[in-house]
């Protein structure tokens, strides 16, 4: 599903250049479920941007799908990562003036998926992840954990075929986030290739493979 080859990453700085993500070659396929691991400042994060096609200033190869995303123009990754990737951010990324209804809604929106099948999608995802009766709530008016919940369904919502979760449990109790990590199980039995950064090693474990950074290096154990 994804080759990257010889991808790099780096930050212009006064003395020259900051070296970011160094000669990375990883490749992950259809049904994968990889945790990345590594210090803080390691990269974790700016690998997941690449992944998810939000940074567009690396070097190097990085095939999707038999498609060569270097040679595409920001317009068109986007629309691809559109089409392809869900994203859990850290820390929630919800809008607060939305409802939780109103927050699962919009990435339908940006699809053009008609009402109709919108409603009923959103209705789904309520029923899934038991938050029907916060439907009406405000991402302020929930929990910390129930917010992860609705960004995790909020990511999944559109049926992405690559899930990218950024520490999806950073911010949780241990039950809430055991919660989330069988969750994503759940997803990747189902079909959904996922990329996970955690600092928790237990649920690093949960996923299939386990890749650490260290400095921008990237090493499989
Ligand atoms: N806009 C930027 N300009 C310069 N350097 C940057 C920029 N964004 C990130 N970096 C640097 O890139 C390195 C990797 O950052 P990244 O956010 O990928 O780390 P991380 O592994 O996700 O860390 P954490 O575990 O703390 O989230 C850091 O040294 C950071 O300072
Ligand atoms: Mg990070």
């Amino acid at each position: 599903m994804i080759e990257l080859r010889n991808l790099e990453r780096s930050y212009p700085i006064a003395t020259g250049r900051s070296w970011v993500l160094r000669n990375i070659r990883l490749a992950i396929g259809e049904g994968d479920f990889v945790s990345i691991t590594g210090p803080s400042g390691s990269g974790k994060t700016s690998l997941l941007n690449v992944l998810g096609m939000m940074d567009h200033e690396w070097s190097g190869e990085f095939r999707f799908d038999g498609q060569q995303v270097q040679g595409m123009n920001p317009r068109q990754r986007q629309a691809f990562a559109r089409d392809k990737v869900g994203f859990i951010f850290q820390h929630y990324h919800l809008i607060d003036d939305l409802s939780v209804a109103e927050n699962l809604d919009l990435p339908l929106q940006y699809r053009d998926v008609p009402a109709k099948e919108r409603a009923a999608r959103v209705g789904d995802v309520l029923d899934r992840f038991q938050i029907v009766g916060k439907k009406d709530l405000y991402p302020n008016q929930l929990s910390g954990g129930q917010q992860q919940l609705v960004a995790v369904a909020r990511a999944v919502i559109a049926r992405p075929r690559l899930l990218l979760a950024d520490e999806p449990t950073g911010a949780l109790h241990s039950s809430q986030g055991q919660m989330i990590m069988d969750l994503l199980q759940q997803l990747n039995r189902e079909g959904t290739t996922i990329v996970q950064v955690t600092h928790n090693e237990a649920y690093a474990k949960m996923a299939k493979r386990v890749v650490s950074l260290f400095d921008g290096w990237l090493t499989e154990a």
